[in-house]
């Protein structure tokens, strides 16, 4: 970090680029992605009504869930008293106000109860980089200014227990029929293809219906154990063997296949799936979850730490009540995430009376992502060739749409929003020199 910056830009936990979201979700910004923060004890002191609300937000995060955040008012004052007479915890944050020489005295003051070890992050309404300095020199963890968001604030606290090294590199992108059959697997099969292709970048499928799984079949790869064996040995389980265990569909695409045999029953516990997902986020950049549809605690947690949601409806009314549920649950859960992308499938079944996608969509206060269309002689073709749609008609409508949806959900920013920006910024340039 330069002090050079001006620093109120210089915290940069989002992505300014990212879709402006239209429900009551976290909101615009590109949810940070830290490892789950550990199980540290942090206690902050704040002076304004709004920091102590965006602390209170954090400590609800589910990135926060293992560590104890404490929240109370009063500033460095009320950490003094409070730590002169009871131990630090791991982390103490404090908000502060005005200028430079009362901070640093009254923050040197409370470094005379800091036990060792004991890390200070201070939160302040001047943006001044002197006083960034001097407070990195007495060994501040980072100064945040104000209006401080959620995502800087679990960043900031994530920064200081992340191991540069341990940084997730896999983005985890999870796709969930809200009712069977809806063609969930197909969407996530596509999407991954299209992912893998466009943006040229590593992609493993993992298949998480052991049981009936089609990724084998729809990626045209031979019976496979993959997921199974990942689950059933987890203290075996590192990137090495990750390698072996994934069949390779592509240059770029990986498959960890379920066993699709009945022979055994799957009866995952809810962490069943944490340490191949971990494991997966540590090598490959993105990752598609083909969750199957069924509703168990190893469900709801694998939806609850995915970095992305896409959840894939027919337009129909059972579809729609589901939807309102997961769509209700997941706001509750993740109040801090962007809302899951709503991929409308099998749309315009002739005959069939449905709901318009756009009014689907609204009734969960999203928007739709891609309304594909029902297109048996298409979809059929592809699965039973074990193709995905891409392969068998590349200039199809259909391949487009799972371009974009690949595109949205890799969290890329558009390249036509690059040139626009770029325009942009030229045509700034020549009116400043103009006027
Ligand atoms: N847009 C579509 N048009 C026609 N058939 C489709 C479409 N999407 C999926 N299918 C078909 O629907 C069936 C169920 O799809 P699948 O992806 O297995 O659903 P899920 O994973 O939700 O259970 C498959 O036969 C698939 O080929
Ligand atoms: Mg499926």
């Amino acid at each position: 970090m330069s002090a050079n910056h001006d620093l109120q830009n210089m915290s940069g936990y989002f992505d300014p680029a990212s879709e402006p979201a239209d429900t009551s979700f976290g909101g615009s910004e590109e949810p940070v992605r830290v490892n789950p923060i550990p199980r540290v004890t942090v206690h902050s002191f704040c002076l304004t009504e709004e920091t102590m609300r965006v602390a209170e937000a954090a400590l609800e995060d589910r990135r926060m869930a293992k560590a104890h955040l404490k929240v109370d008012m009063g500033g460095i004052p009320a950490a003094i008293s409070t730590f002169s007479q009871a131990p630090t915890p791991n982390l103490i944050i404090v908000e502060t106000s005005g200028a430079r020489e009362n901070v640093l005295a009254s923050l040197d003051q409370l470094a005379e109860y800091c036990d060792a070890g004991t890390k200070v992050i201070v939160i302040g309404d001047v943006n001044d980089v002197m006083l960034y300095r001097e407070l990195i020199a007495r060994g501040v963890s980072e100064y945040l200014i104000t209006p401080v968001s959620v995502f800087q604030l679990i960043g900031a606290i994530g920064q200081l227990y992340a191991d540069p090294e341990a940084e997730p590199l896999g983005r985890t992108i999870a796709f969930y029929g809200v009712k069977g059959g809806c063609g969930a697997s197909t969407i996530a099969h596509n999407g991954a293809w299209s992912l893998a292709h466009n943006l040229q970048s590593e992609v493993v499928v993992a298949d998480m219906d052991l049981p009936f799984g089609t990724a084998g079949l729809d990626f045209n790869q031979d019976p496979l154990q993959g997921i199974f064996e990942a689950v059933s040995s987890p203290e075996r389980l590192d990137e090495t063997y990750l390698d072996r265990i994934l069949s390779k569909c592509n240059e770029h695409l990986s498959l960890l296949a379920a066993p699709a045999t009945l022979e055994r029953t799957y009866d995952h516990s809810e962490q069943t799936f944490e340490q191949v997902v971990d494991t997966m986020r540590a090598s490959v950049p993105m990752i598609v979850l083909d969750i199957p549809h069924t509703w168990n605690a190893w469900v709801r947690n694998t939806l609850l730490n995915a970095d992305e949601i896409v959840l894939v409806a027919e337009p129909d009314l059972a579809n729609l009540r589901n939807a309102k549920n997961m769509v209700d649950l997941l706001k509750q859960m993740r109040p801090n995430d962007r809302p899951p992308h709503l991929v409308m499938n099998k749309v315009n079944v002739p005959k069939r009376p449905e709901i318009k996608p756009e009014e689907f969509a609204k009734a969960l206060g999203l928007r739709v992502q891609a309304a594909i269309p029902f297109e048996p002689q298409l979809f059929g073709t592809a699965a039973n060739n074990g193709q995905m749609i891409a392969e068998l008609d590349g200039k199809s409508a259909v391949s487009r749409l799972f371009d974009d949806l690949a595109q949205s959900v890799s969290g890329k920013v558009q390249p036509s929003r690059h040139a626009r920006s770029a325009i942009g910024g030229l045509f700034s340039k020549l009116t400043r020199r103009a006027g």
